[in-house]
């Protein structure tokens, strides 16, 4: 019996360990902070749970003593001071503590940047993200489900949606904000260190609400700036014969209706604006690597792989021009 406890219990510090081991680093945790606004609520919540550790410990200690300590019998006005300061003044004296605490992160937390950087325009769509880059000099450039960013700069996102409710959550990088049909919310962002990290939306919006996630590429000022120089010009043509052939197949299958190709005849603005999908860092919103096995995957599974879909599986496609179409889509860089 005590060797199966002892077992029980060796399972359980290696599953809490291991689910901490996963949780606590990693590219999509709030406890592994990669910026100013994140680091802050990492802190808060550090704060926090060794106030709630230490008010447990007291707790039970009390418990403890009540069950356990001497059985003798307790003045009147002694267990009324017990109640009035362990019941009313301990924990109104804590609360007033951790919420002083939390409001003086505000201010900081939701200050927006002042200056002409570049400011991003993210909405939720239903699943994915349209994403769209407002420089200085006024020029929108458009792209989807994914988001870069300059380290140490703070960017504000403005954040909206056309129909229901999501919720836009870099946990490495900062907080979380609704995006709200008929409403414009903002989120500042500033990365303090380069590299990849994972955004989810964090609101319920429909069948696919799990599967709508992006990645964030944090990059140094210079290399952004030049990303959204080569981001700002069209397609470039096809560089094979497949890509001619993925490109007719494209036109063909009315593509260009839903998507916009730069450069192209396609100006379709329901879905993701698919210039440079090529050098995308995932397909279907952060579900798939962007490897041509995979496009081709997303390109005849589309509904299998995210339920709701408002793009249709191209599965009736002869495999010629699936093949095609996955080569011309990779080549758009
Ligand atoms: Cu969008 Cu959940």
């Amino acid at each position: 019996m005590r060797n199966q406890a002892g077992g029980r219990h060796g399972m359980l510090l290696c599953l809490s360990a291991g689910v901490c081991s996963s949780a606590c680093s990693g590219i999509q945790s709030a406890l592994a902070p990669a910026g100013r606004d994140a680091e802050q609520i990492a802190d808060l919540f550090w704060w926090m749970a060794a106030g709630a550790g230490i008010v447990w410990l007291a707790v039970i200690a009390l418990g403890m003593y009540a069950v356990l300590g001497p059985a003798r019998p307790h003045s009147q006005r002694g267990s009324r001071r017990l109640i009035v300061i362990g019941g009313i003044v301990v924990p109104t004296l804590v609360l007033a503590v951790l919420l002083l605490y939390g409001l003086a992160l505000m201010p900081r937390i939701l200050s927006l940047p002042a200056g002409d950087g570049v400011k991003i325009a993210v909405s939720g769509e239903q699943w994915w993200w349209r994403v769209r880059y407002l420089r200085p000099d006024g020029r929108w450039i458009d792209s989807a489900n994914e988001i870069r960013l300059p380290v140490n700069h703070r960017t504000e996102l403005v954040l909206d949606s056309p129909d229901v409710i999501h919720s836009l959550w870099i946990p490495s990088l900062a907080g979380k904000m609704d995006m709200i049909p008929g409403r414009v919310t903002r989120l500042a962002v500033e990365p303090t260190r380069t590299g990849r990290f994972r955004g989810q939306c964090a609101e319920f919006c429909g069948a696919s609400h799990a599967f709508m996630a992006f990645y964030v590429e944090v990059m140094e000022p210079e290399a952004f700036d030049a990303w959204l120089e080569a981001q700002a010009q069209p397609a470039e043509g096809p560089p094979d014969a497949a890509s001619v052939r993925g490109e007719s197949a494209f036109g063909r299958s009315g593509c260009g209706a839903c998507h916009t190709v730069r450069g192209t005849h396609a100006n379709g603005t329901v879905g993701p604006d698919l210039t440079h999908v090529g050098s995308r860092l995932s397909i279907g919103a952060g579900i798939l690597p962007n490897e041509p096995d995979d496009l081709r995957r997303w390109l005849r599974e589309t509904t299998a792989l995210k339920p709701g879909v408002h793009m249709p599986a191209f599965g009736m496609l002869p495999p010629g021009d699936v093949e095609a179409l996955a080569a011309y889509l990779k080549g758009l860089r």
